[in-house]
């Protein structure tokens, strides 16, 4: 890993879905776990409520990834939002290869309200793969800073 590598703090949004994921990620923060404060979480009422253009429209506003984190599957509280959120992101993974981009930067994540420990290590593990790839070109093509500035 390069030093400019090492330095970068990546910016990554994490749309999780209130039945598991973010329940997770409140059941690590309960616990003392900590994971990277790179980490911007987004609650939603089902991952199924995720769309590509959201997740698109997350990376051009700054994110360098983004990830979609729902209930495991068969668990879903609307039955197939997760398994439709898989798909989005699938979709997403293949525009960004399209437009030159790595797809790595798109990753669904499935988990349950008691995998606190597991939700920190996914989040990790991601943030680190982001890391590994470096800013993401889209965000600066909006002329966005890495501020966070918003319109
Ligand atoms: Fe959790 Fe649908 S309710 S992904």
């Amino acid at each position: 890993m390069s030093t400019e590598q090492e330095t970068f703090e990546p910016n990554v949004v994490a749309f999780c879905c209130r039945h598991c994921a973010y329940s997770a990620a409140d059941l690590a923060g309960g616990g003392r776990m900590t994971y990277p404060s790179s980490i911007k979480i987004v609650e939603m009422p089902c991952t199924g409520r995720a769309n590509v253009l959201e997740i698109l429209h997350a990376m051009e506003k700054g994110a360098d990834g983004v990830a979609v984190a729902g209930c495991l599957p068969g668990t879903c509280h609307y039955i197939k939002g997760n398994t439709h959120a898989r798909q989005r992101v699938d979709q997403v993974m293949e525009l960004l290869k399209k437009i030159g981009l790595e797809d790595q930067r798109a990753r669904m994540i499935n988990i349950s309200a008691a995998m606190g420990a597991q939700f920190v290590e996914e989040v990790t593990s991601f943030v680190e793969a982001i890391k590994e790839l470096g800013p993401s070109p889209l965000s600066g093509e909006t002329g966005n800073t890495r501020t966070g500035t918003e319109s």
